[in-house]
């Protein structure tokens, strides 16, 4: 299906990891999402909770996180259910926050981070996880039936798959709007119905499927909001365009979302026992 371009630019990515630690970053996702998982999507803390409730973790469960950003949403998932998780990421930034993070939560023990690209075969033995997570990352990798065939060869049978994908094509989009949308980094954007008819074709049980736009509109908007408060901050860290073209982003992924032009689902699946 779609065209296999190199996703190498994680350019939206660099300001937020590259201070991610930092009191401005940390009171713009406050302000923003409520609680600070050390997100770098449209995910909440009850969101979260909501999805931990589908994967069946518990001590003895080892959770991969694919696009796992600053390894906060990951941590506290392990902090939640007693799991060992592993993360990756193409961003080194987002990577050395993750140990950074573990360290402070006193997970490095039963966390892992490592840099790589989620794009290509992930460096992991087949059957080797209980259950993988991809939230908001899945649509900056290309050629999605080779991804969802590695996937589910790293799962155990059985193992539990839940992915975001925060862009599926639910209405009319001007050729503008989808540049916006695209500006900052390799985007795949899907047909309704696509994720689905491929998890099929990959072998999985499709078991839930949740539409979870609402709540990126209002997320990207409070995002949107909490960063113009700040602007004249942000402005000297970013330049003022990095800044505005953040800013531009953020408004249309807003504005698709609560026209329900671009639509968030979530899905759960089951590899086959
Ligand atoms: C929208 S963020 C979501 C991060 C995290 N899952 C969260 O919810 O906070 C997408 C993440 O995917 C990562 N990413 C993009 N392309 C990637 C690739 N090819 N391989 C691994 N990670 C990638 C980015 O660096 C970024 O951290």
């Amino acid at each position: 299906m779609a065209p296999a371009e190199p996703p190498g630019d994680v350019g939206l990515y660099q300001a937020h990891y590259a201070n991610f630690a930092s009191r401005l970053y940390g009171e713009i996702r406050r302000a923003a999402f409520g609680e600070d998982l050390g997100q770098t999507g449209w995910l909440t803390a009850l969101e979260q909770d909501h999805f931990i409730g589908w994967l069946e973790l518990s001590e003895a469960s080892h959770l991969l996180d694919l696009g796992c950003g600053s390894g906060g949403p990951a941590l506290r998932i392990a902090l939640k259910t007693g799991c060992r998780v592993t993360g990756v990421d193409l961003h080194p930034d987002a990577v050395a926050a993750a140990h950074a993070n573990a360290q402070a939560a006193g997970l490095a023990e039963r966390a892992a981070f490592r840099q790589a690209d989620a794009a290509e075969p992930l460096p992991f033995a087949e059957g080797s996880v209980d259950a993988l997570i991809c939230i908001d990352a899945i649509n900056h990798l290309p050629d999605r039936p080779r991804v969802l065939a590695d996937w589910q060869r790293v799962l155990k049978p059985g193992g539990r798959l839940l992915f975001t994908d925060p862009i599926v094509v639910t209405g009319p989009i001007a050729n503008h709007e989808i540049a916006v949308r695209a500006s900052l980094g390799y985007f795949l954007f899907v047909p309704l119905g696509t994720d689905e008819r491929l998890l099929r074709a990959a072998g999985f049980v499709v078991e839930r499927v949740e539409d979870r736009t609402r709540n990126m509109a209002e997320n990207a908007a409070g995002w949107h909001r909490a960063r113009a408060a700040r602007a004249a901050e942000l402005t000297a860290i970013e330049g003022a365009e990095g800044f505005a073209s953040q800013q531009r982003f953020l408004e249309m992924a807003a504005s698709l979302a609560a026209e329900s032009r671009l639509s968030r689902l979530a899905f759960l699946a089951r590899r086959a026992a």
